[in-house]
């Protein structure tokens, strides 16, 4: 039996973003999320103050949260990997931070230069400083099928780091496929592990979709309960420590089959092209999902 509703988390501005190339400008990223702020999403992750130097294209997070217009019901989220960073972005005043780690060893030192075990109180600090200041708190596991570095994860070790991080007192836990090579069964036996220990109103999942799979994960993803996805407008992104790894979920695709199935989500497709549209003029290039090729070919 299929949900009534679910939500969908817009990560475009900083999973979209991250790994572009070509330096968008401050002003362009702010016209966007004001856009994205029109098509009724309830959350935008618009940022992340990490080190600027591991990613330069969002170096300017808090020139973004303290521009960006604000909408009444509109959670502005930003990913934060340590206290440094934590006291960047409640300075700017962002509604909640997201904590991140790998379920892979390889994965997490590439990405956040530490092991699994010395992330884990770096983290732990950042969660009780942020509830601290009255900020709810996202976790993001990654690599939760496989890892670019370490191959395949198994659901046990992911259900671990889960654990941890549910334990340091995160509101909503993110299962991130990083490198977009998972399949529906794959994604069955991990949330057959996962489920029958946490709220699944705790549980979100973030698909990318390097071969063309997420869709179908999604499908399986909510047959088996859970309401809350994360996408990128016109499937923009891609972890830059993850090699190969491409864009998200495409928020307008992902839209369109919940549409067509009967799913409610509050976001309105035409005012959802027209912010792609927006991103797409500004970065200069073709954004690759599917509804934004049928649009172009009309
Ligand atoms: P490090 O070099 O080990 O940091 O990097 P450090 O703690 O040793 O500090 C070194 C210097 O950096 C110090 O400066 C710090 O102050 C400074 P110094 O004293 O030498 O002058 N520094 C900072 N400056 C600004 N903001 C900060 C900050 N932290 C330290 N927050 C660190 C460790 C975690 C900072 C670094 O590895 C990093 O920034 N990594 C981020 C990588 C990243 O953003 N990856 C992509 C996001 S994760 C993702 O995409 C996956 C996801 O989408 C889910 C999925 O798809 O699976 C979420
Ligand atoms: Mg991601």
């Amino acid at each position: 039996k299929l949900p009534k509703r679910v939500t969908i988390k817009e990560v475009g501005p900083r999973d979209g973003l991250q790994n572009e190339k070509e330096q968008v400008s401050t002003e362009d990223k702010i016209a966007w999320i004001n856009s994205l702020s029109e098509t009724g999403i309830s959350y935008i992750e618009v940022s992340s103050f990490v080190h600027p130097k591991w990613i330069p294209q969002l170096a300017d997070a808090s020139e973004v949260l303290r521009g960006i217009k604000r909408h009444k019901g509109v959670t502005y989220a930003a990913l934060v990997p340590n206290i440094k960073g934590l006291d960047r972005a409640l300075e700017a005043d962002v509604d909640e931070v997201s904590v991140f780690m790998s379920a892979s060893e390889g994965h997490n030192m590439s990405n956040i230069n530490k092991s699994i075990t010395d992330t884990y109180p770096v983290l732990e600090e950042v969660v009780k400083e942020a509830k601290l200041a009255g900020k709810t708190v996202r976790g993001y596991v990654s690599t939760v099928i496989a890892c670019p570095y370490d191959g395949a994860v198994s659901p046990a070790q992911v259900r671990k780091v889960a654990e941890r991080l549910f334990s340091m007192g995160i509101d909503e836990l993110s299962l991130g496929e990083t490198i977009g090579v998972a399949v529906p069964n794959q994604v069955e036996r991990l949330l057959e592990e996962i489920l029958p220990h946490f709220n699944v109103d705790q549980l979100a999942m973030h698909f990318h979709d390097t071969r063309g799979t997420a869709l179908a994960n999604i499908m399986k993803s909510v047959e088996m309960g859970i309401t809350t996805f994360d996408s990128a407008l016109g499937g923009l992104g891609g972890c830059p420590y993850a090699k190969g790894a491409s864009g998200n979920v495409a928020t307008d695709d992902l839209l369109y089959m919940l549409k067509e199935l009967g799913i409610e989500t509050d976001i309105n497709l035409e005012t959802l092209v027209k912010s792609a549209q927006f991103i797409e003029a500004a970065l200069g290039k073709k954004l690759n999902s599917r509804q934004m090729e049928i649009l172009r070919a009309q």
